[in-house]
């Protein structure tokens, strides 16, 4: 006798599971609170480079090591968990300038721990040479990386790891 086929609900087929197994790998860019009013926003500091710009730079950088960007600013901690949460099934890394939410929130690096994927913090400015709120940032803790006063350049630097780290 011959057996029987297995149930079609039997036969599997891999799934779309792991973040390595998605057509191209794929960052995930996040950006926090007033970080939109790049360009115009205290230039001394943060200077006169537009989110627009950083955004476009960062994709062309990831681009060259075959890479996709996702790039998210929000000025809404939900919009920004909501973002962080939904990488989980289709990214393979994080770069994240939490903004002001990096001295308050617990919220963004519970996150960030929750979705297991590697993590890059920026910071336009040097965070640890400003007033003492800025020095201690939550999202450090889970952080791979945190780069801070290296302006716009620092976006790349950390595609540069994270690309080098998935190759
Ligand atoms: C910042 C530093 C934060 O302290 C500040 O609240 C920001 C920007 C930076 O990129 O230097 O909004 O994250």
């Amino acid at each position: 006798m011959r057996p029987e086929t297995p149930p079609r609900a039997y036969t599997t087929r891999p799934l779309r599971r792991y973040r390595t197994e998605v057509d191209k790998p794929r960052l995930l860019l996040v950006n926090g609170p007033n970080l939109n009013l790049l360009g115009t926003r205290q230039p001394e500091i943060y200077g006169s480079t537009t989110l627009a710009e950083i955004e476009q730079q960062v994709a062309e950088t990831a681009a060259g090591y075959g890479l996709e960007l996702r790039a998210v600013q929000s000025n809404h901690e939900g919009v920004l968990i909501d973002a962080i949460q939904a990488a989980r099934a289709d990214c393979a890394g994080i770069i994240i300038n939490p903004a002001a939410y990096s001295h308050t929130s617990v919220a963004i690096p519970d996150a960030l721990s929750a979705v297991e994927l590697p993590v890059v913090e920026v910071h336009l400015s040097n965070i640890h040479t400003r007033e003492s709120f800025r020095h201690h940032s939550y999202v450090s803790a889970v952080a791979e990386v945190v780069i801070a006063g290296a302006g716009p350049a620092g976006y790349q630097y950390a595609v540069r790891y994270l690309a080098e780290k998935l190759s």
